[in-house]
């Protein structure tokens, strides 16, 4: 891909060649790469287990990037270190703010991020999800794809968490694999190193594995997904791994054709948490089918999950999870050699449609026409947090991401016919929310964006509802 994107670049290839020599002192991870279902580190060709915490400080209530401030990232990356592990994974960032020495700080220290394009005002809805599906959203997604593609400790993207997360909304799937069809489009169009792109599912019994294979069905494969994370709270406290049920689900996983990891666990049934569950996720009894996991969380919120107690800006006091987590991981050795992975070309047959239990469509929507327009020029400018899109139906204004300058100026990468789809997919139901004068002033860094803005501001209460129903950190 490197080499590919010299070469497109053409004239601005003397340029990238200075530019990665300035850039050498700078330490860059090596990309992790997919075989079979298995990541590997693509310098040593060594099987890659992910060892990791989820980590969004201030959870969904107080939303921060962590990734945007050297100071909170001078506090939290040695904890990281002192842990043993080598990725964490944000569940939202603002797409205005600059990442560079953050990603570097998290590069030298081993850490890969495992990043989620949306953000609580920007995603797929519950409620109305074909509306929600709109070229405003996708700006947002390809904003934060352009702001953080560079990076090579990117080890993946998740087009979406939690979304489905009971029997009635099994229909949001068909818009989730929508979005990762486009960002893996959109990757391409753009000449980037093509990122893994995953879903992260909710532990719900009843669909948990039907969306596993929803995602990576069908024959187009740029809408199925990369890989694929599951949250799982099942070991509790001191459980086995026949008693959690993870031998069930090793099982039920074992012909699953891309990796497969936990993109949460920690269950606080017990507390403080033994986490024994390290012991069995990192042996030969889970390696064949899940490579790692994160462990929810590092800070700890309202929900208890912590590892550490924030204390300020610049301290944390680790608590007694902290110390036991630690202690499985120094105890625990990955499996060696490749952990028994399976290079398996088998997607998965795509889940039948059945009422009241998976609704999913087959038949993906065609990606919003404005949006194909991102897809020669780049996202433009990113909007940051607080900017909702889920209640705009149909095409965007583009004229609210570009000037006419940086329009003209950007450079065009070439187009395979596939990607500028025609007609829009969203429905062109009127937005609820256009309706109501009533803006709230959440916290937020998103640029103003003139009527555009005002016409999808919903109220205060009915966002703080769409938070509860869609984004569950
Ligand atoms: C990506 O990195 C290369 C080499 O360091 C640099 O020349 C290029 O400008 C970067 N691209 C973006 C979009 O940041
Ligand atoms: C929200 O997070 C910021 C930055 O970490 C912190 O300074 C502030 O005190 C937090 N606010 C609340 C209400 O927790
Ligand atoms: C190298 O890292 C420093 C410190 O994080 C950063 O300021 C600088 O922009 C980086 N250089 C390049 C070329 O990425
Ligand atoms: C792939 O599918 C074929 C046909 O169903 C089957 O015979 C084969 O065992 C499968 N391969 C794997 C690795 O599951
Ligand atoms: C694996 O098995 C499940 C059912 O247990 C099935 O839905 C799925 O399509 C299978 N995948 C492959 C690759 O055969
Ligand atoms: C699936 O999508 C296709 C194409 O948009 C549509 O014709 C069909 O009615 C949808 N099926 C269901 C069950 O919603
Ligand atoms: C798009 O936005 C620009 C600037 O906000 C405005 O001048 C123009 O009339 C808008 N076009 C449409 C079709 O709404």
């Amino acid at each position: 891909m490197e080499k590919m994107w010299i070469g497109a670049l053409g004239l601005s290839s003397l340029l990238g060649i200075f530019g990665s020599l300035v850039a050498a002192e700078n330490a860059t991870l090596a990309h992790v790469e997919i075989d079979g279902n298995a990541f590997f580190d693509s310098k040593t060709g060594e099987r890659f287990y992910i060892r990791g915490v989820d980590y969004q400080p201030g959870g969904s209530s107080n939303l921060t990037d962590p990734l945007a401030d050297i100071e909170i990232c001078k506090r939290d990356v040695p904890k990281f270190q002192d842990l043993g592990l080598n990725a964490v994974r944000v569940y939202t960032v603002d797409n205005t703010q600059d990442h560079t020495e953050c990603m570097q700080m998290l590069a030298e220290a081993g850490v890969y991020v495992i990043l989620d394009v949306n953000t609580p005002d920007s995603s797929i809805s519950r409620s109305n999800p074909g509306c929600s599906y709109n070229a405003d959203y996708l700006q947002t997604v390809f904003a934060t794809i352009d702001v953080f593609a560079n990076y090579s400790n990117v080890l993946g993207f998740f087009a979406g968490n939690e979304v489905i997360n009971d029997e009635t909304n099994t229909n949001t799937a068909t818009y989730v694999k929508a979005v990762v069809r486009d960002m893996k489009k959109y990757m391409r169009a753009r000449n980037y190193r093509q990122i893994p792109v995953g879903y992260s599912a909710a532990d719900v019994t009843e669909n948990v594995q039907l969306a596993a294979h929803y995602f990576n069905c069908g024959d187009d494969a740029d809408a199925r997904v990369d890989m694929f994370g599951v949250n799982d709270y099942s070991w509790c406290g001191k459980s086995s791994f026949q008693v959690s049920g993870y031998s069930t689900k090793v099982k039920a996983y074992s012909n699953y054709s891309v990796p497969l990891f936990l993109s949460e666990f920690g269950c606080t049934k017990v507390t403080p948490r033994p986490f024994t569950e390290i012991g069995s996720i990192y042996s030969t009894q889970m390696s064949s089918v899940f490579s790692g996991g994160l462990v929810y969380e590092y800070s700890n919120e309202a929900n208890n999950y912590g590892l550490v107690q924030i204390d300020s800006d610049t301290s944390v006091t680790t608590l007694q999870d902290y110390q036991n987590l630690k202690s499985e991981f120094e105890s625990t050795q990955n499996p060696t050699g490749d952990g028994n992975y399976a290079k398996n070309n088998n997607v998965s047959t795509c889940p039948t449609y059945e009422a009241g239990k998976w609704e999913a469509n087959n038949t993906l929507p065609a990606m919003p026409s404005a949006a194909s327009a991102f897809f020669s020029k780049g996202a433009g400018e990113p909007m940051g947090t607080g900017y909702p899109t889920q209640f705009r139906c149909g095409d965007t204004n583009l004229s609210d991401y570009f000037t006419a300058d940086a329009a003209s100026t950007t450079q065009s990468a070439s187009l395979s016919s596939s990607s500028a789809s025609e007609g829009s997919s969203s429905s062109s139901a009127s937005s609820s929310s256009s309706a109501t004068s009533a803006t709230s002033s959440t916290q937020s860094s998103s640029k103003s964006k003139g009527n555009a803005v005002a016409a999808a501001e919903v109220p205060t209460l009915f966002r703080a509802m769409a938070h509860v129903w869609n984004y569950v950190l």
